[in-house]
């Protein structure tokens, strides 16, 4: 990842050693002017409050720190100093949505004192972006403070009215694995973060975290009308954070944007989180996988050993066949190991991970892997025994390295970690930072289900590409409500989405269930395809059995659709109903197109703008057939091509639950 061009402007380094401000407040905006966050100190409480176009989107709100057996940072303190600073540069992506990212904004650094106590020092820093805004604190080396333990934030968010929020719940539902809630923000339960809120009057924000390192996960609860606070997910002992100085807190951030597709275009989580640590990128691969997966979950196969068991030494053999014929760089394996038989919960017996069954011939598969160009995509599920993990880890990352494994999906199947403690708490970040530090010492890259929400970690290291975290697609095997209904896909890019990469492993052609025939997907197969465009993973998932792609027309589609892009657009959304992406491929001029709806069917018209002005443009499009409908007939399909170009307008028909695919190639 290079730094493509670097100004930092310090244009205004400003120490005022002693602050004469009048009014006791500070201001700082974005580049363009747009945004203004300011700070001020009224009775000694620090606040800030946020303006766009000079109308309030977040009205004085309190700042601030609370600690166990020691006075809280934020209620009686002056500014003795601030410095302000801009910043700009671009820099390119390992992989990611878009190859080049701007990252330019205004910093304004407040050095607080506390006047009661011990006289302690802390910092708030601010940056206002062309796109939203974030926060952090900091807490230097100084004699009156070195160890202590965080029992939670004065943090606010003050909207300026009640607007209706896409929200889930914390702590009630597991793993961020939730159908988002679309009400007015008189939210009666503690929600997870991103929080997406639409304000009326063209403003869209959602509120969430950025490098959530070594601290708790921020929950989200109303404390007042339409005031929402800071929640950290708490220890089992209690307190949120363990921490010594130097300290510094995640950023709190704010996307703001004038409709919803500028929230997915938004790079303020990216911006906001460390260069990557990985200075070596080149073995950092996207690309498209299937696995021994499906099967499980619609139990025509097991994890564990029996007359069903998938992870067989024949069977991977044949999806590694299949994956080499159809141009997939990798098939995951799960159940392959020592644990699956058992109880594996954390009570009951532990996974061993570099124990295959005497079914699975690891050797003879790797090499035959190899031979056919084919990388096999490890899977460790932990069932949320992180220390029994943790133990074994270099060892387990070592096994698959030498049988030339280098990516590995992790699983957390269980409420509680160790049978105690929150995935999202300080102890489960720190537990999933250590695994994607060791993976990236072994080359290995992580999918990590079931994991702590997503901050934009993988700017700092590229290898994590892409988690779960997202009610996904797997409920549509099992979910005995029938399955994700059919406006859930078009929520997510707009609230979970914004927070990172998605593992929602899409793909499905057979849309019979067996053993639940209640429970299905609920969209046409088009809409189907379309997703690949639509919901952003550098790991996509064909998650069909094999058997089921054969000698089916979309299933081109999915071999030819990439994985890294150069440029995203969003040309048309709204949030529930329906949203049209753009990207153009990062290793030629080609655009690809997706486009679904929810359980209506409508047509858009789309501007085809994007394209290059003076080329000619043949599209394969692949559309919902005449009768298509997610829940009469799923999988009637079309499949055709014409010739367009930058000034022509598009109008693409969805039938109820639909999309549509299409690739635009320069003639
Ligand atoms: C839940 C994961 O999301 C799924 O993908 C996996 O197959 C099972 N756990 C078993 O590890």
């Amino acid at each position: 990842m290079k730094i493509i061009n670097i100004i930092i402007l310090i244009g205004l380094i400003v120490w005022l050693f002693s602050c004469n401000s009048a009014d006791n407040s500070y201001q700082v905006a974005s580049p363009d002017g747009k945004i203004v966050v300011k700070f001020e100190v009224v009775q000694k409480q620090a606040y800030y409050s946020v303006l766009k176009n000079k109308n309030h989107l977040i009205l004085p709100s309190k700042l601030g720190l609370r600690f166990q057996e020691m006075k809280p940072l934020g209620d009686h303190v002056e500014v003795i100093s601030i410095q302000e600073k801009s910043f700009n540069e671009t820099w390119e992506q390992a992989w990611g949505e878009r190859r080049l990212i701007e990252n330019k904004y205004d910093e304004l650094t407040i050095k607080l004192r506390e006047t009661n106590g011990k006289g302690r020092n802390f910092y708030i820093i601010f940056r206002a972006f062309n796109d939203g805004i974030g926060f952090r604190y900091h807490i230097p080396e100084q004699g009156n403070i070195s160890e202590f333990k965080i029992t939670d934030e004065f943090t606010e968010f003050k909207l300026p009215k009640i607007g209706k929020a896409w929200w889930i719940p914390a702590y009630k539902e597991r793993f961020y694995e939730s159908l988002y809630r679309f009400t007015p923000l008189n939210i009666p339960d503690t929600v997870c973060t991103p929080l997406t809120i639409e304000m009326g009057d063209s403003s869209f924000l959602s509120i969430h975290e950025a490098n959530l390192t070594d601290y708790a996960a921020m929950n989200l609860y109303l404390s007042d009308t339409s005031m929402l606070t800071c929640d950290l997910t708490p220890w089992s002992t209690g307190e949120k954070v363990r921490a010594s100085t130097p300290f510094e807190s995640p950023w709190r951030t704010i996307i703001i944007a004038e409709n919803p597709g500028d929230l997915i275009t938004s790079s303020l989580m990216l911006n906001l989180n460390e260069p990557s640590k990985i200075k070596d990128t080149s073995w950092i691969k996207t690309g498209k996988y299937i696995g021994i997966w499906w099967g499980m979950h619609q139990n025509k196969y097991t994890w564990s050993q029996g007359p069903k068991h998938g992870a067989t030494t024949a069977n991977a053999m044949r999806y590694i066949d299949f994956a080499a014929e159809n141009n997939f760089d990798g098939v995951l394996i799960e159940g392959w190991n020592y644990g699956w038989d058992e109880d594996w919960t954390v009570n009951g017996h532990l996974f061993e991970f570099i124990k295959p069954y005497p079914d699975f011939d690891i050797k003879k598969i790797s090499n035959y892997a190899a031979k056919k160009g084919v990388k096999i995509i490890g899977h460790h599920e932990t069932g949320g025994a992180s220390i029994n993990y943790e133990n074994q880890l270099e060892d387990a990352f070592k096994f698959y390295q030498k049988y030339g494994v280098n990516t590995v999906k992790t699983g957390y199947v269980s409420d509680l970690l160790d049978g105690k403690e929150y995935h999202s708490s300080q102890y489960g970040v720190r537990h999933f930072r250590k695994v994607i530090e060791t993976a990236a010492s072994y080359h290995i890259m992580i999918d990590n289900h079931e994991p702590v929400i997503p901050t934009g970690l993988q700017r700092t290291f590229p290898n994590l590409m892409t988690q779960e975290g997202v009610r996904g697609q797997e409920w549509d095997a099992w979910s005995t409500d029938g399955g994700n209904p059919p406006d859930h896909t078009t929520v997510i890019p707009f609230t979970r989405g914004l927070a990172g990469p998605m593992d929602f492993t899409f793909g499905t052609f057979d849309f019979n269930n067996p053993v639940l025939p209640d429970t299905r997907v609920r969209t046409t197969i088009a809409k189907q395809v379309a997703l690949y465009v639509v919901i952003y993973s550098p790991l996509q998932m064909a998650s069909d059995l094999p058997e089921n792609y054969i000698d089916n027309e979309a299933f081109r589609f999915i071999k030819e659709v990439p994985t890294d892009w150069e440029d995203t657009q969003v040309l048309k959304g709204k949030i529930g109903d329906y949203i049209v992406i753009a990207r153009k491929d990062r290793q030629s001029d080609n655009w690809y197109v997706g486009a679904i709806t929810d359980e209506r069917e409508r047509s858009i018209a789309i501007n085809l703008s994007f394209l290059t002005s003076d080329s000619k443009y043949q599209v394969q499009i692949i559309a919902d057939g005449e009768q298509a409908n997610w829940d009469t007939n799923p999988t009637t399909f079309k499949y055709y091509n014409r010739e367009v170009q930058s000034i022509d307008t598009l109008v693409i028909h969805l039938a109820p639950g639909g999309g549509q695919a299409m690739r635009f190639i320069p003639q």
